[in-house]
């Protein structure tokens, strides 16, 4: 069979390197492994999370880490300690607070399958935790027997550390403090596990590729297992675990209002071959009916993404009627 040359002719050979680019992985890793540690740590007690390095941080990384943040560490060690406990109960204990039809929370399996056939490893723990009154204690386990007041402390000492961190977050964008505040109201709670995977660990995710549908992020690393990559220039950059800081990450509603500004970064959960891994992530977010509407510093700035009803992007990011885009693709403007 004869095959026709590409037009060109005979020198046609040497493009076929030339039709496509592909991306610098290995630089970009070796450029970017330092610059993941050293970038993006910020001292609450210095005030650094409010200076230029802070809207650094929010800008080309949208995931920096907190040091001096303020949570006392026998808060930290209570919810660590028992967390792991929880995890570690017989199946048919856990299974007490198994996620029920038509809600989120409680105890499940993230056995989901994603685009490019990776399965998703681990088992996990949803709570509504904030504001108290919306709690479902029937999802709130018993065991451990100090569960219940080791999450309730860490839940409001988060909701102090979001706080500041939404405050600081005004300031860079000369916004309403008040307003802003409004932005951190309901906090949800998912605990994860993503146990080792001795066999097969290249052929399964803890947690595919997502950005989070909140508005800000704050995940505890409870074992300071690395498994947490972020996407940066086309790479996945791993995150190494500090013992003591909190992972702080915008949220898509927080790209929203900001008109892109500070991004929702995406990431994802690899599996560790020998260990587990065991982490706590805080989503912020404000009440449902609240609306976000982009902010929009100087007349020539194009607006990028709708006024989002906070309601509708929920159901829209928890749909599985996305049609392979990401739930924030959908809250851009199209045509620009
Ligand atoms: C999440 C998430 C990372 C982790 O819960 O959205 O990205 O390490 N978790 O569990
Ligand atoms: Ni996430």
């Amino acid at each position: 069979m004869e095959v026709e040359a590409p037009s060109g002719g005979s020198a046609s050979h040497s493009n076929w390197l030339k039709v496509g680019t592909t991306i610098p992985v290995r630089n970009v890793q070796a450029l970017a492994s330092s610059a993941a540690d050293e970038l993006t740590l910020l001292n609450a007690d210095t005030g650094e999370a409010e200076g230029a390095k802070f809207r650094f941080a929010c800008d080309e990384w949208g995931f920096f880490q907190l040091v001096n943040h303020g949570v006392p560490d026998e808060v930290i060690a209570g919810v660590k300690r028992d967390t792991e406990k929880f995890f570690q109960l017989p199946l048919d204990v856990k299974n007490v607070y198994a996620q029920r039809p038509g809600d989120l929370q409680g105890y499940g399996q993230a056995f989901v399958q994603s685009d490019d056939q990776k399965l998703d490893w681990g088992d996990l723990l949803g709570l509504l935790t904030q504001p108290p009154q919306a709690r479902d204690m029937s999802y709130w386990p018993s065991q451990p027997h100090t569960f219940r007041n080791s999450i309730e402390e860490y839940s409001s000492e988060l909701m102090k550390v979001a706080d500041s961190v939404v405050a600081s977050i005004a300031k860079t964008l000369d916004y309403d403090p008040e307003l802003m505040a409004e932005k951190n109201v309901v906090q949800t709670f998912r605990m994860s596990y993503y146990p080792q995977c001795s066999s097969t660990p290249e052929k399964v995710l803890g947690f595919s590729p997502h950005s989070d549908g909140s508005f800000l992020t704050i995940l505890l690393e409870v074992n300071s297992v690395q498994g947490l990559q972020i996407k940066w220039h086309g790479a996945w950059i791993p995150v190494k675990p500090r013992r003591d800081a909190l992972l702080v990450n915008v949220g898509d509603l927080l790209e929203i209002m900001t008109n892109g500004k500070y991004k929702s970064i995406e990431h994802r959960v690899t599996v560790n071959a020998c260990k587990g891994r065991v982490s706590i992530s805080s989503f912020h977010v404000p009440k449902l009916d609240a609306i976000i509407i982009p902010i929009v510093r100087i007349m020539e700035e194009k607006v990028l993404y709708k006024k989002t009803k906070v309601e509708e992007y929920a159901r829209l990011y928890m749909s599985n009627k996305l049609d392979g885009k990401r739930a924030l693709d959908h809250a851009k403007i199209s045509g620009i």
